[in-house]
């Protein structure tokens, strides 16, 4: 007993390091959640009419810099994209204006060209709601569904956003 008591007391201080941020679990593909995409900068906007969702892609600091200098015709490895889904919901106090509501999804595509070669070099994992559930039941199928409708822009190195302009 004392011993169970021990060893539990010992592994505490141990545990939050062996899950990933904010205690989210890795996808089936072996995709953890990206550390700090919550302070990533913008790349687009995306109002989809038939999902009645807002999206906001961002990136990290080295989409940034390519979508900044405007090398997106191929993604540089370390790239990493991400897309937030927020529910449309009316604005309370002005009912012209959408405005993000209940969060459906994050999702991300990571650039290896290597490591994800059969994937055409991207990476992919999403988390489903607030609790930021990790979607797909193996290791093949979110990758597979997420490649198959991508590469409708496959001539755009996969990616379906093109970087919102600004001066
Ligand atoms: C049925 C088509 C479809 C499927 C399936 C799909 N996507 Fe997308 N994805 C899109 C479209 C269209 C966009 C453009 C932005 C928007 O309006 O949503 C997009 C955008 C993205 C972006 C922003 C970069 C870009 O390409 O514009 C990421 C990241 C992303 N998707 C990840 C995923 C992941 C991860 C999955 C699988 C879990 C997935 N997508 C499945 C159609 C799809």
């Amino acid at each position: 007993m004392l011993k169970i008591v021990l060893t539990r007391l010992l592994l505490l201080p141990v545990m939050p390091l062996c899950l990933a941020v904010d205690n989210v679990l890795p996808t089936a593909n072996g995709i953890e959640i990206p550390q700090n995409y919550k302070n990533w900068k913008l790349i687009g906007v995306s109002h989809r009419l038939d999902k009645g969702s807002l999206r906001s892609i961002l990136g990290n600091a080295t989409a940034i810099k390519a979508a900044r200098s405007a090398k997106t015709a191929v993604w540089p490895d370390g790239a990493v994209l991400a897309k937030l889904v927020w529910k449309d919901r009316r604005h309370p106090d002005w009912d012209k204006a959408v405005v993000p509501g209940e969060l459906q999804h994050v999702e991300f595509m990571i650039k290896d060209a290597k490591k994800y070669k059969k994937t055409g070099g991207w990476g992919y994992a999403r988390w489903v709601g607030q609790a930021l559930k990790p979607y797909g039941a193996n290791a093949d199928g979110a990758e597979q569904e997420c490649f198959v409708c991508h590469t409708a822009v496959k001539a755009n190195d996969y990616v379906f956003t093109y970087p919102a302009t600004l001066p």
